[in-house]
């Protein structure tokens, strides 16, 4: 179809400020055509120029599709036991990621793909039409390169994370290890992956050792990102900004001066709620950030250890009730914060020209998705103008 009319959206956000008021760029009684997937025009319901095709929002608010810009889609394996083991007092162990890397080195490939597209699709239907995908479950050269084909199976944005662990076979040299990350297994990755991405952590790698892996891979041509202060303060946080990364994810322990180094180095900070929320551990400081100027995003980090999460409503609701994002800068982080942490310039917004991703709810206004928490108020998805879900 070659041209398609939303009518009758109860209220529009945009993020455009060009499209609608205020920095939202919102409307109410709205209209938007998508010509061949973009968008091309936005206005009031009634004005609405003719389409090959029409939707009916029937009132419903409309949203830009969420951009998910952490997750850990392929792997093989199921770790409730830990989760079970943790609300019942335990707590989170970084050894459960070599459970996982146990499993997805003996899963066959399609048996992966399957997995990765099983989540994919839960997470479409909740509304997310921009996803960034993970390697890590491998720990080794052929296996990194194996899990990044099949994560780009289902996405663009697909990352190399050799650093996520030492695996068991290099616990006794972890410094060969980090080498094989940045030498052998990039050499390998490289052409697959758009990000590199390391885990800085006190229980994972140090800041010398994360330095190392990004800078080869930077070297390399991918763009960066990093895993930091999650556990603890790593100085991880300080490393993304002199690197230049493009996000910083998790930052649950992030200091005021390194919200400030951020914040000069234009790093976007990228929280993951969900993953406190299934490690009942303390939330980011989400103020702290916003109030320093970071531009934050929000994603859902799904994976098996800490946060099997695939829904981006359920997020949104987190971060305005545990964060307290105020819902427009909790939505925007879902949407163009997360375009921002991929670089990205042509999602997370529904202005002229924007592609054609969006929501439409079963509710008159966004804020439904944090005040209606659990509830499925999603009706419909587009993304490039096809209907996804
Ligand atoms: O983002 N932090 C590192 N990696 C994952 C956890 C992985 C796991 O426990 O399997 C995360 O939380
Ligand atoms: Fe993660």
């Amino acid at each position: 179809m070659a041209s398609l009319a939303v009518t009758d959206i109860g209220e529009l956000t945009t993020n455009d400020p060009d499209a609608g008021d205020g920095p939202m760029g919102r409307r109410t009684g709205a209209g938007l055509v998508l010509d061949d997937g973009v968008v091309a025009w936005v206005g009031a319901s009634r004005d609405t120029p003719a389409a090959d095709g029409v939707l009916d929002a029937q009132g419903g608010s409309v949203v830009p599709g969420f951009v998910d810009s952490h997750t850990h889609l392929v792997f093989a394996g199921d770790r409730a036991d830990e989760f079970e083991a943790r609300m019942a007092g335990a707590p989170y162990a970084a050894g459960g990621i070599l459970r996982t890397v146990a499993s997805t080195r003996g899963a066959d490939t399609d048996e992966l793909a399957a997995g990765a597209r099983r989540r994919l699709r839960e997470m479409q239907a909740s509304g997310t039409t921009t996803v960034e995908v993970k390697s890590g479950y491998d720990l080794t050269v052929e296996g990194e390169g194996r899990l990044l084909e099949v994560a780009g199976g289902v996405s663009d944005e697909v990352t190399f994370l050799g650093a996520h662990a030492v695996p068991a076979e290099h616990a006794a040299d972890r410094d060969a290890y980090v080498a094989l990350v940045a030498g052998a297994m990039l050499e390998r990755c490289a052409p697959e992956a758009r990000w590199a991405d390391a885990f800085c952590d006190p229980a994972a790698f140090s800041v010398d050792e994360c330095r190392e892996v990004l800078v080869a891979a930077r070297a390399a041509g991918l763009g960066l990102r990093l895993h930091a202060n999650q556990f603890g303060d790593s100085g991880g946080v300080e490393l993304a900004a002199e690197l230049g990364c493009a996000s910083v994810d998790h930052c649950t322990h992030c200091s005021a001066d390194g919200a400030r180094a951020l914040a000069g180095a234009g790093v976007v900070a990228t929280l993951v709620p969900a993953a406190e929320f299934c490690t009942r551990s303390p939330y980011a400081d989400a103020r702290r950030l916003v109030d320093a100027g970071v531009t934050v995003a929000l994603a859902t980090d799904c994976n098996p250890g800490t946060s099997y999460v695939t829904s981006m409503p359920f997020v949104l609701a987190l971060a305005v009730r545990e964060l307290r994002l105020t819902f427009d800068e909790a939505l925007y982080a879902a949407t163009a914060g997360g375009a921002a942490a991929l670089q990205r310039d042509d999602v997370g917004r529904l202005g002229v020209g924007s592609r054609g991703d969006l929501v439409v709810l079963d509710a008159p206004r966004a804020a439904h998705l944090a005040y209606r928490p659990g509830s499925v108020l999603v009706r419909s998805v587009l993304r490039a103008g096809a209907q996804l879900a």
